[in-house]
């Protein structure tokens, strides 16, 4: 899931809007929508692998793990309605062996099991036809615990009394069927009643709170857990290891934060943010949490981001737990982010569910879009909104791309169902959200939410449920503006020309497709919702619903109009020069924050798109070199850092880094080293950001620093304050030499915490040096690092330690034993990712190649993918990095 290791970002949208624009109302409705876009929800019409003959309505289900032989048993009693007489009953089971299933306790009704590995099911043949109505089907089997987090796995992790395991569950997309087996698709919701046998000294977490608990033989325990309300198979958790936890409540909810022992303490920052949480969903969605009790359950090691379980919550630690002591104002931020989301879709996914994995955005991308408000609001100071430009400019660029889809898209099978969890349904999904609530209002917006919720509690839902009930409520034609944008791919772009005529402005706006380096896409239209306003002005935006062309009149010709306000669209725009120039002008003071990022980023996309030069950008970023925006910074850093990658042994690289330098190190100088009294906890974020960058660039001032400070911590590890651990570390380990980086992986290695662990072994890992990038690789296939964090040290070699052949030819190599350290979902793309740091074509042709002989055809679309984003970035350096070069000669200092 590469795209999360996003930089988590903070922001408001600075409300600075624009202002008035007297908008003539030019919409012209064409574009009907298209009539085979999708139905509202109905059980029997939801694709699904399943035959729904056999419908399950409770499950009693007890699960027996033996940590020694790392197994386990199970035996399950479904209570199902049989709706079609037959003798067959079709069930998912993944990796289990069925010893015994029959229906209602009667020996004579005993099934015959068919495997079938391929298809994922267990089909059970009875001796005769079973009548309609209810029965209890009861089965039998046994699984083996893996260390990948799909089914029931296990963790390892250490504790100053030696390594300890704990059990923890991961089921979404379609791995419930590896703990028992079930109907695993979102459809067939059912209650559950778990009930687990355990060593004694474990601590049990599910969805439900405990309903009672008595010994059992031999040391162990017998725990049952309260019977779930009506819900889906992929949000089943249990976990239970040696824990402990620190409790809190709110509106009557219990909250938990759920830890190994001795971590309880750190809790406390992700337990305080529920408390805030819980009521602000409440109160937006209209409808209380429907459970007991929710627990924020911490997984140490590798197991990914954070699973939004119903009623049990797991994170990856590193991601939940806050120690002031060593944890960065970027994990605090994060942690807020990620428990949002989950929080989120406790309502939106887990109380209404999508139907089928074609419509997984409306869980991701609304649960993205809500984590982003809902921590918006409640940290006003980290800017939030202005600093997701980040990730949409992110997925914008992929969904210019020829390898692009659109958010719905079509799923057949499990490793379909793992693959739409990508950039384009989180991110992409989350920008479009953002852009609908901005056009139809925002009370309006969350009115069509509180009815969706209301009218679909415990039930599944499409897309269409959801524009239905948002078109209800503000009255505007929703079904139909929506359908482009999560039906087709890609996204237009707007160029906008501006004459005057008897002192009025006349803008006129066109829409093409957005692309790439693809010259011929198929040209696709949009009805978008163009907000038009005027700077200087602090009257609110314009909306006009632009079809393909619109001319219209916006008041006088003195100031500039900007499209696109507060960055709230999905659109590039292209101005013409005289309005650009006039816009650069005003970029200083004039624009607000998000405004004046937005102009950047399009100015930056459109050099991509070969639309327009690299240079413009510089020259913006020269006009706002005095600036202290978190988000326009984070933006220039990211942009300054992609050049310097690009001009990896080309002659240019010196010459640039001297500019980046310079125009980084004022900034750094402004905001100083050491934080002052009271300043913006943003600050924080890109000071880090700025030394990080400035050790790339070789800023020998700051690699001075950094060292002074790395020698000070290790006399004395409180001298460091927390936020700058992460970028003093990995400037000294970039330039380190062995004893350096055998002092961090001695930090590495005696470190209790996921986060710390992850700075220590990640400063090693970009070391420039060629002997300890080796080093590095070798170190990715002992289990030293938890196994997907082994498995992704090679990106850091091959990025940050610019070895990117060496880590390439380690992994071609090794690609069986790293694959093996992934679960099914890194297991795709992982192989392409790795060419994909390269930037020159014959790569991409490399990469093509060595697919062809070397991986599965599922990893096809991610091969295609890679190969094109090498293609591009080829591209976009024959043409821009002369320019640049050129560029930089002139602006020399
Ligand atoms: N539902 C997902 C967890 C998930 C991700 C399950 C991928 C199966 C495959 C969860 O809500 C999520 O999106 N987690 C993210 C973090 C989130 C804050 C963006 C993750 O795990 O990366
Ligand atoms: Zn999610």
């Amino acid at each position: 899931m590469a795209f999360f290791e996003r930089t988590l970002h903070a922001g408001k949208a600075g409300t600075a809007a624009l202002f008035r624009t007297l908008l003539a109302l030019i919409v012209a409705l064409t574009l009907a929508p298209d009539a085979t876009a999708e139905e509202k929800f109905s059980f029997a019409s939801t694709f699904g692998q399943l035959p729904k003959n056999v419908v399950p309505q409770h499950y009693d289900l007890t699960i027996t793990p033996d940590m020694k032989t790392l197994t386990f048993k199970g035996s399950e009693s479904i209570t199902i309605d049989v709706k079609v007489t037959g003798n067959t009953i079709v069930v998912n089971a993944l990796d289990l062996n069925i010893t015994r299933a029959l229906l209602d306790g009667e020996p004579k009704q005993k099934a015959a099991v068919k495997l079938d590995q391929k298809e994922q099911t267990a089909t059970l043949t009875f001796p005769e036809n079973l009548r309609a109505g209810q029965h209890k089907l009861q089965l039998e089997f046994e699984g083996k615990l893996g260390e990948q987090s799909q089914g029931l796995y296990y963790a390892k992790y250490q504790t100053d009394q030696g390594e300890k395991v704990m059990l923890a569950t991961q089921m979404e997309p379609t791995d419930a069927r590896r703990m028992f087996p079930c109907w695993d698709e979102p459809v067939f919701r059912t209650t559950y009643q778990l009930t687990t046998i355990l060593p004694q000294k474990f601590t049990a977490v599910s969805n439900m709170p405990i309903e009672s608990e008595k010994a059992g033989e031999n040391d162990s325990k017998i725990v049952t857990f309260g019977r779930t309300p009506q819900m889906s198979s992929y949000l089943m958790v249990l976990v239970a290891g040696e824990l402990e936890s620190l409790a809190g409540e709110a509106e009557g909810v219990q909250l938990r934060v759920v830890t190994t022992e001795g971590k309880k303490a750190q809790g406390q920052y992700a337990l305080e943010a529920a408390k805030k949480l819980l009521p602000f969903f409440n109160e937006y969605f209209g409808f209380k949490y429907s459970l007991p009790k929710l627990d924020l359950i911490a997984v140490p090691g590798g197991f990914g981001g954070a699973m939004e379980n119903w009623g049990g919550i797991t994170f990856n630690e590193s991601i939940l737990l806050f120690d002031p002591k060593t944890s960065s104002q970027a994990t605090q931020q994060a942690i807020f982010d990620v428990l949002s989301h989950e929080m989120a879709h406790q309502w939106f996914g887990n109380l209404v569910t999508m139907a089928w994995w074609d419509n997984l955005w409306l869980n991701e991308g609304f649960a993205s879009w809500m984590a982003t408000k809902a921590t918006a609001h409640f940290n006003p100071e980290w800017d939030y909104w202005t600093r997701a430009n980040s990730t949409k400019s992110y997925v914008m660029g992929n969904d210019a791309q020829k390898t692009t889809h659109p958010i719905q898209q079509r799923v057949t099978n499990p490793s379909e169902a793992a693959r739409v969890f990508d950039e384009i349904t989180y991110l992409k999904g989350q920008a479009f959200i953002r852009m609908l609530e901005a056009y139809l209002g925002e009370s309006a917006f969350r009115q069509g939410i509180r009815s969706y919720i209301t009218a679909h509690q415990f039930s599944n839902t499409t897309t269409v449920d959801l524009w239905d009930a948002l078109g209800k409520a503000s009255g505007k034609p929703v079904r139909e503006v929506a359908a482009g944008w999560t039906e087709q791919p890609g996204f237009p772009l707007i160029s906008v020309s501006s004459t005057c005529q008897d002192k009025v402005r006349q803008l006129t706006l066109e829409q093409k497709r957005f692309t790439v380096n693809d010259p011929n896409p198929s040209p696709l239209e949009w009805q978008v919702p163009v907000a038009i306003g005027r700077v200087g002005s602090n009257d609110a935006a314009e909306y006009v619903l632009l079809n393909k062309k619109a001319t219209l009149p916006v008041g006088d010709c003195q100031s500039p109009v900007k499209l696109n306000i507060s960055d709230v669209g999905y659109y590039r725009v292209s101005y013409d020069p005289a309005t650009f120039a006039e816009l650069v002008n005003a970029a200083k003071s004039k624009l607000s924050d998000a405004d004046r990022l937005n102009l950047m980023s399009d100015a930056w996309a459109l050099a991509e798109a070969g639309l327009g030069s690299s240079t413009a950008y510089l020259d913006v970023v020269e006009a706002v070199r005095g600036e202290n925006s978190v988000g326009v910074w984070e933006q220039i850093i990211g942009r300054l850092l992609t050049i310097d990658n690009l001009q990896i042994k080309r002659p240019g690289r010196e010459a640039f880094r001297a500019y980046g330098r310079s125009v980084l190190s004022p900034v750094l100088a402004r905001i100083s080293w050491d934080a002052k009294p009271g300043e913006q906890a943003t600050i924080s974020v890109l000071r880090s950001r700025l030394i990080g960058a400035l050790g790339v660039f070789k800023d020998e001032a700051v690699i001075a620093e950094a060292r002074n400070r790395f020698r000070a911590f290790l006399q004395n590890p409180q001298s460091l304050p927390a936020d700058l651990r992460g970028p003093v570390f990995s400037v000294v380990g970039r330039y380190g030499d062995k004893v350096v980086y055998d002092q961090l992986h001695a930090l590495g290695r005696q470190s209790r915490s996921t986060e710390e662990k992850r700075q220590f072994y990640g400063a090693m890992q970009g070391a420039l040096d060629a002997r300890l990038a080796e080093e590095n690789l070798r170190l990715a296939l002992t289990d030293e690092l938890a196994p997907t964090d082994a498995a992704y040290s090679l990106f850091r070699v091959a990025v940050a330690g610019e070895h990117a052949e060496l880590a390439l030819e380690f992994a071609k190599k090794h690609m069986k034993e790293l694959q093996g350290k992934l679960s099914a979902f890194g297991s795709n793309a992982y192989a392409p990712s790795l060419f994909e740091v390269f930037s020159e074509s014959a790569r991409a042709d490399e990469l093509e190649a060595y697919a062809k002989l070397n991986l599965p055809i599922e990893a096809q679309p991610d091969v295609a993918k890679s190969a094109e984003s090498i293609r591009s970035a080829a591209a976009f350096k024959a043409r821009e990095l002369i320019k640049i070069d050129q560029w930089i000669t002139l602006h020399a200092k």
